[in-house]
């Protein structure tokens, strides 16, 4: 469980409250590691998340960025690709340095059997969050954007290829386990601007990575990518994908790499709603993906009304097949 999981629980909401604000929060080593060693401590998870946020790259960047209570996120829109140019590496980097602190520290902190995941927003989707000033539904304006200034984007996308690489090694050499690449807005994108905004740009990424000399595995989610995951997940250079919600699972299994691991994928609303449905379900996505090796995971982010003995009962159920 990631991508804003804390919120369902008591002690996060607690340790929240101790912060100026969530900025202030993600940028605070002491309750940053607090908050990712939460649900391990509480439900004895197998993996932890870094507690960080994938917009803290655009903060470092310059552009402003704020969370507005009930509203979601809001950056200053770019409108160029210097936009993105304006803050020297060094300095950006030097101001996500407690993103660095917070993984050793939960590093220090956590038994060596649980993998600790690292994280960054791909170029598209940040660049999506640059673009548009805030969550793009459809995307229309980065499309748009994309079709009328191609090298306008291909620029945006470059630098953040490069800045993610630099924030992703930073990571790995505090001790992050694996890293993890999420691709939240490549639904709704036709094949040839998947190729160049999506595809392209987390290839070059995992090259720099490699670049830079970080082995850690890296797991790619391109939520709503549809049976473009399949291109995505022989193109990238990833070593594992994430399936969100709407991934039929026998189809896409039969379609993936040989032996690549997969993610996902129960729908986060199945898991509020509980009852006997819930445990059918966690059988049926284990039963589907048993012939390759499987995280168990959500297919798209918690809501904070997720029953707490929800989330037991699936792990119940998991570790009953384990
Ligand atoms: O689960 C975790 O706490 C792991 C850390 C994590 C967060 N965000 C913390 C967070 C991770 C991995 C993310 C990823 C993230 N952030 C994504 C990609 C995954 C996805 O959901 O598609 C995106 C798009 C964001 C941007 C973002 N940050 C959004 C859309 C929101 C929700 C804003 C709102 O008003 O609900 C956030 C806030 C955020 N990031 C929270 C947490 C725990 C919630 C803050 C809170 O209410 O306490």
């Amino acid at each position: 469980m990631m991508r804003q999981a804390g919120r369902h629980l008591p002690e996060y909401r607690e340790t929240r409250a101790r912060a100026r604000d969530f900025l202030d929060f993600c940028y605070s080593p002491s309750l940053a590691a607090e908050a990712t060693l939460q649900p391990v401590r509480r439900y004895g998870m197998d993996g932890a998340i870094l507690f960080a946020d994938i917009l803290l790259i655009l903060d470092a960047m310059g552009r402003n960025v704020r969370f507005l209570e009930g509203e979601g996120p809001r950056v200053d829109p770019a409108t160029k690709a210097s936009d993105l140019a304006r803050v020297p590496l060094e300095k950006m980097l030097s101001k996500l340095a407690p993103v660095g602190e917070t993984v050793e520290r939960v590093k220090a902190a956590l038994d060596p059997s649980v993998t600790l995941i690292g994280f960054a927003g791909s170029p598209w989707t940040v660049g999506v969050y640059a673009i548009e000033g805030r969550g793009g539904t459809d995307k229309a304006d980065s499309r748009k954007f994309g079709y009328q200034h191609p090298e306008e984007l291909d620029g945006m996308l470059e630098q953040l290829v490069e800045a993610s690489a630099h924030y992703l090694k930073m990571q790995a050499d505090a001790g992050a386990d694996a890293l993890m690449l999420f691709e939240s807005w490549a639904e709704g994108l036709p094949q040839d601007a998947f190729e160049r905004w999506v595809i392209g740009p987390t290839a070059k990424l995992v090259q720099r990575v490699r670049a830079l000399g970080v082995k850690q595995p890296i797991i790619g989610f391109p939520r709503g990518a549809g049976a473009l995951v399949v291109d995505y997940a022989e193109l990238t250079g990833v070593n594992a994908v994430g399936l969100d919600t709407a991934m039929p699972l026998k189809r896409i299994d039969a379609m993936l790499p040989k032996g690549m691991p997969v993610q996902g994928n129960l729908d986060p609303m199945r898991l509020v709603a509980g009852g006997p449905g819930l445990e059918t379900r966690v059988r049926e996505i284990i039963d589907q993906l048993k012939d390759r090796p499987h995280i168990f995971n959500l297919g798209h982010g918690v809501t904070p009304e997720v029953p707490i003995s929800n989330v037991e009962s699936v792990l119940h159920t998991i570790r009953g097949l384990a």
